[in-house]
């Protein structure tokens, strides 16, 4: 009985969670909190790896998982150790530092003009032309979550 009931309360907790990300998924639940200014909805991006509408935005290759930039790159953009994966620091600093962006291994690689932050962001392809590991996937940006994301990217630390 006791086993039936908590399989109930499963169950029933699982159909909730579905209603809601069905609501969530046709649009008809948003979550407006992505703000008004370039770098708020930069950072929306970069937190859920949605547009300021929620709508997922379209990517290829990366994990098999959904993930968004700060679940991969740290909530500050500064780099992460995983047993998958060791991501770089992409603040905005890094990335375009004259004596070229400092790799997660200490090594000096090439200094990103903006044009080629996007080029790695969308099409997976560094500074240098060449491409950048598997687990980073091409995200299909429009120009204004572009733009947004860039403003935020250089609004840390
Ligand atoms: C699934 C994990 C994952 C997600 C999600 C992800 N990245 Fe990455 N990203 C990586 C890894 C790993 C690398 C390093 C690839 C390499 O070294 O070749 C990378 C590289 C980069 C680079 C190139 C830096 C360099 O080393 O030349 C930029 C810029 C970047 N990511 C930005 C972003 C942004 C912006 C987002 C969100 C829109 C994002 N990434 C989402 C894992 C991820």
């Amino acid at each position: 009985m006791k086993r039936k009931g908590l399989l109930l309360a499963g169950v029933a907790f699982l159909a909730i969670g579905m209603v809601g990300l069905a609501l969530f998924g046709s649009g008809i639940v948003s979550l407006s909190s992505a703000g008004s200014t370039p770098a708020a909805r930069g950072a929306w991006i970069f937190r859920t790896g949605t547009d300021p509408n929620g709508q997922p935005i379209p990517f290829s290759g990366g994990m098999m998982m959904r993930a968004s930039c700060a679940d991969c790159h740290g909530v500050n953009g500064q780099g992460l150790r995983t047993p998958m994966f060791v991501s770089p620091n992409i603040t905005y600093r890094n990335l375009t530092d004259p004596a070229g962006m400092l790799e997660p291994d200490g090594a000096r690689g090439p200094t990103y003009a903006d044009g080629q932050i996007r080029r790695a962001i969308t099409q997976g392809i560094d500074a240098e032309g060449k491409p950048l590991a598997w687990p980073m996937p091409r995200w299909q940006l429009t120009d204004g979550e572009w733009n947004d994301l860039l403003a935020y990217l250089k609004t840390l630390p």
